[in-house]
């Protein structure tokens, strides 16, 4: 059997500390998977969590990426089949929705679109987060493009400011929102 592969691309949102659930379903589901994070989140697992970049590493079997390489350097990673970008945070969706990508995820997210890469994203964030005017317009640019954003009723739905609930966020629905063959 061919192995898939996917990137889990991470925001820095609270769902980033628990991203061995995500690993071990996509593993399940038959994806060798390899963990992106932008640079805040990075800065997350490896300054406020003990030994979280080894553990992910550990269970991924790859490097934990968050920055570009140098020209010079070798990829580190295999190519993607798929990109499950989770949590996605406001900053990183408006930015992407945007085509910016001055970190690592956002060049990989952006440039994904293009290469019509399968993309599932899972937001989080709160209700003042999603009231924003410019929200709507970057989830609609994003499916527009092809990117499956889940939101709402069959996905993330923001809560109040300060009651997330991690436990309710829906890991698996974005698994099995990826493609079963690539
Ligand atoms: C404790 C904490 C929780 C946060 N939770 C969220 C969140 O749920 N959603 C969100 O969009 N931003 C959240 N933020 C803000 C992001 O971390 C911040 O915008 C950051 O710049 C995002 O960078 P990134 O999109 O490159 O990961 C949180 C910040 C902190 C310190």
């Amino acid at each position: 059997m061919t192995t898939r592969t996917l990137y889990l691309i991470s925001c820095a949102a609270p769902p980033a500390r628990r991203l061995e659930i995500p690993i071990r379903a996509a593993q399940q589901a038959g994806w060798d998977v390899c963990a992106i994070l932008t640079p805040a989140a990075y800065r997350w697992a490896s300054e406020d969590a003990e030994g979280e970049v080894e553990r992910l590493e550990s269970l991924t079997g790859h490097p934990v990426r968050y920055q570009y390489k140098l020209p010079s350097q070798a990829d580190a990673l295999p190519d993607p089949d798929a990109l499950l970008v989770a949590p996605l945070t406001s900053n990183t969706l408006h930015k992407w929705a945007q085509g910016i990508s001055d970190t690592l995820a956002l060049g990989l997210i952006t440039e994904g679109i293009g290469l019509q890469l399968p993309i599932v994203a899972l937001p989080h964030w709160n209700n003042a987060q999603h009231a924003h005017p410019a929200v709507e317009s970057s989830i609609t640019t994003l499916r527009t493009a092809g990117v499956t954003v889940l939101l709402g009723d069959n996905g993330f739905v923001p809560h109040r400011p300060r009651h997330g609930d991690l436990d309710a966020y829906p890991w698996q629905t974005a698994i099995d929102a990826l493609p079963t063959t690539v």
